[in-house]
């Protein structure tokens, strides 16, 4: 198929091109480079020895976007662009729904008037808010508690609403749990700007010695050793669902979990990432972070059985492909 990626140079987009590429599909990749740079598009054509067309738009400019399906026969997209950093939403939450609001809302317009209905869209479990069961399964209450998360149930609804319109429309909402690691190749990874906000890219960051030690946000919760439990999921496996998705869509909207179905406490990884690495990870616990849930891990046995897909990489390749990518970065070639 003829894919448009939006966001594919970004942290899921490059891993989700490389499998697309691999898949055998053809890839037109439309990214406004705000959290990413035009190299990762560069490895990704290195690692699957193939290559990407590239056009640097933002998906606010509508006529810009109308131009790259008017080039192309575009037959499907898959939508990763968007802001995602929960922090910052709850600090400029009008920056957020701007972006992920109207990105979406010209994407779907543009889509619709070039008669392309095969979409699969990048939510994320933050529309769970604090679930009130583990594991949780795609039918659980919809709270999400931050302005990003927000942004993601609204567009849920509003991918519902245009399908309910247009028989046409084939959609996949995918809700991630904790995408982490990176490509086994060292090539391509997440690059936060600044200090992280996430678990992983913060210890890797400790463990290079950019940071002191990771401060870990509680360890007074209801959970075995009290510090919180999420579900991980190898960015690898996240891009392979994207591509079952693709190749699995029907009419209507389908909402998928992609997680392992394991939680793992912030101890947890802490330990599985010096094990993995043999090295030592200097760590503080401090206060909670507002927001936190205690325990959040998916149930994904619906992909499982309508998609064919399911998380294959353990808690140690998490481990091992971030630090390699950390060092890669590190050398200045990342
Ligand atoms: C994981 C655990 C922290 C940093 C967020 C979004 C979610 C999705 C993934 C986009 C928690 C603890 C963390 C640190 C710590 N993103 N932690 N010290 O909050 O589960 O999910 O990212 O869609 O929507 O909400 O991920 O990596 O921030 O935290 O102790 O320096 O690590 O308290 O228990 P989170 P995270």
């Amino acid at each position: 198929m003829k894919v448009l990626v939006t966001g594919g140079a970004g942290y899921i987009g490059s891993h989700t091109c490389v499998e697309l590429l691999k898949a055998g599909h053809e890839l037109v990749v439309v990214d406004n480079f705000s959290n990413s740079r035009v190299d990762s598009l560069e490895q990704v054509e290195k690692i699957a020895g193939r290559s990407v067309r590239i056009y640097d738009v933002d998906l606010l400019e509508k006529e810009k976007l109308a131009q790259v399906f008017g080039e192309h026969s575009i037959e499907a997209v898959i939508h990763l662009a968007g802001f995602k950093a929960v922090g910052e939403s709850v600090e400029f939450p009008l920056k957020y729904y701007r972006n992920n609001l109207i990105g979406t809302l010209n994407l779907c317009e543009v889509m619709s008037e070039h008669e392309v209905y095969q979409l699969v869209f990048s939510s994320s479990a933050c529309v769970y808010g604090i679930p009130k069961q583990t594991p949780v399964p795609e039918t659980a209450n919809l709270q999400a508690i931050n302005p990003y998360g927000n942004t993601k149930r609204m567009l849920e609804d509003m991918l519902e609403d245009l399908s309910s319109s247009n028989e046409n429309w084939r959609v996949a909402v995918l809700r991630y749990f904790n995408p982490v690691g990176a490509h086994p190749s060292g090539l391509i990874g997440e690059e936060p700007k600044g200090t992280p906000n996430n678990l992983m890219p913060y210890i890797t960051q400790v463990a290079i010695g950019q940071l002191p030690r990771l401060s870990i946000f509680g360890d007074d919760y209801d959970t075995e050793d009290g510090t919180c439990v999420r579900d991980y999921i190898h960015v690898v496996d996240l891009a392979q669902g994207h591509v079952s998705a693709l190749e699995h869509l029907s009419t209507g909207v389908h909402t998928y979990n992609l997680g392992t179905g394991r939680g793992y406490s912030v101890y947890e990884v802490v330990k599985a990432f010096e094990e993995a690495n043999a090295l030592s990870i200097p760590v503080q616990v401090v206060e909670r972070r507002p927001g936190d849930a205690a325990v959040s891990y998916a149930d994904p046995a619906k992909a499982e059985r309508e998609l064919g897909w399911r998380a294959e990489k353990g808690i140690f390749d998490m481990c091992q492909d971030a630090w390699r990518w950390q060092k890669h970065r590190q050398g200045g070639n990342g």
